[in-house]
């Protein structure tokens, strides 16, 4: 396929499974080197928060989880967003920590559950910021009696922005919590690396805490932290650097990136290609090694073009990044977070945009959580076996 393949509509109207051959499939499976790492296809399973670590510990449940998803035949794995060690930047007890020697235990068995199975794992580092919870409706199981009620902090004290229904509903971060939450996060990269993980992903997307510093909707500091782009990143490329010295440099660290926030879903961050280069160029240097631009639908595309986000981040970095968004689902379900049932009606675009190099790998949500095994079947051409998605897998580590 040449660079040029036009990429085909998305097929909205798709009702069923689509025949496709394993030697259709064959990009999806081939091995990939990415951040240093030796990837043996290029099927990430993305981090998905699923509260159920009581007291912030993972135990043999999760552990097996995991490894479910291994043994399926994902290449890469990232986990669920894990608490760092500033108490501003949590609001649900039982999302697992990265600090503390009984959460750190926990991991490292989930660590080797998943290194068992010949596949590389990351930790997803997240600090909520100014966001509330639960913020989507049934994404997080409602649990009033272990909810913890921290200060919330933010660039501005403002929870939403520009277009949306934006409140003052916390306090504008002081330089004393801008350094505790580099320190935090550089302690917990730390954590991550000595307790096995191959990386660590910061969650600068969907609108927490970096986020709310990159997007101008929240961030109307007039301090070194706000106004032009360099200054917006400036919290992402110091906490960067922070993990950075203390994991030395062969450590892979990734950093998730949307354009769309929970709070509204058609903000931009980035309006010209000029403007996302000025910010990944920084941000790679001081050492981001992967780029995971997250989309609710990887086929939409950025400024005018057929390329989305991470075919864009791609060129303008010159590092590997990781598409996501609906693969695995179809029609009136693709519109929604939490859709119902799943085909593949994704995977004919996929193919042509992976085809043409846009991007290194593609991340599969919702596909995984359903069904474990999704990367083994469509290795297998056994597209009709895929499981359909189903909610109701949310409220079990099945
Ligand atoms: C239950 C659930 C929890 C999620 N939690 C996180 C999270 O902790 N961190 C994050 O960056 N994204 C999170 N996401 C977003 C997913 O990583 C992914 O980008 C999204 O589900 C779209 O991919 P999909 O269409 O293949 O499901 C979550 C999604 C779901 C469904």
């Amino acid at each position: 396929m040449t660079s040029n393949s036009p990429v085909p509509a998305p097929r909205r109207d798709q009702t069923g499974p689509v025949a496709i051959s394993s030697a259709r499939t064959a990009k999806l499976f081939e091995p990939v080197q990415a951040g240093g790492l030796f990837l043996k296809n290029r099927i990430v399973m993305p981090p998905m928060t699923r509260t159920m670590s009581p007291a912030g510990v993972p135990g043999a449940a999760n552990a097996a989880y995991y490894r479910r998803r291994a043994k399926g035949g994902v290449g890469l794995i990232i986990t669920e967003g894990t608490w760092v060690p500033d108490e501003a930047g949590a609001n649900e007890a039982d999302v697992p920590r990265m600090y503390g020697a009984d959460a750190l235990d926990g991991w490292a068995e989930v660590v080797r559950e998943v290194h068992a199975e010949g596949v590389p794992i990351f930790s997803q580092l997240w600090h909520v910021g100014q966001m509330k919870q639960p913020v989507i409706e049934g994404l997080y199981a409602p649990k009033p009696a272990n909810s913890v009620v921290p200060r919330r902090i933010g660039p501005s004290g403002l929870f939403g922005g520009i277009g949306s229904k934006t409140t003052l509903d916390g306090e504008p971060a002081t330089q004393a919590d801008l350094d505790a939450v580099v320190e935090a996060f550089g302690k917990a990269a730390a954590n991550a690396q000595r307790t096995g993980f191959d990386g660590v992903e910061i969650h600068a997307a969907h609108g927490y805490l970096f986020d709310q510093f990159f997007w101008d909707g929240t961030n109307r500091r007039a301090d070194d932290y706000g106004g032009p782009l360099r200054n917006r990143i400036r919290l992402a490329v110091d906490t960067v650097a922070e993990i950075r010295r203390l994991t030395g440099p062969n450590f892979p660290i990734s950093l998730r990136i949307s354009q769309w926030k929970i709070q509204d879903f058609g903000a931009k961050i980035f309006k010209t290609p000029g403007e996302l280069e000025a910010f990944v160029g920084p941000l790679a240097e001081v050492g981001v090694d992967i780029f995971h631009c997250s989309q609710r639908r990887f086929w939409e595309c950025e400024f005018g073009s057929d390329r989305n986000l991470a075919a864009w981040t791609r060129t303008l970095s010159g590092k590997p990044t990781i598409s996501v968004g609906s693969v695995a689902m179809t029609g009136e379900h693709v519109d929604t977070l939490m859709g119902q049932p799943s085909d593949v009606s994704g995977i004919d675009r996929l193919l042509v945009m992976m085809e043409r190099g846009d991007f290194d790998l593609i991340a599969i949500g919702r596909g995984l959580l359903v069904d474990p095994a999704w990367p083994r079947k469509v290795k297998a051409g056994r597209l009709d076996q895929l499981l359909a998605w189903n909610r109701d897998v949310l409220k079990t580590l099945s």
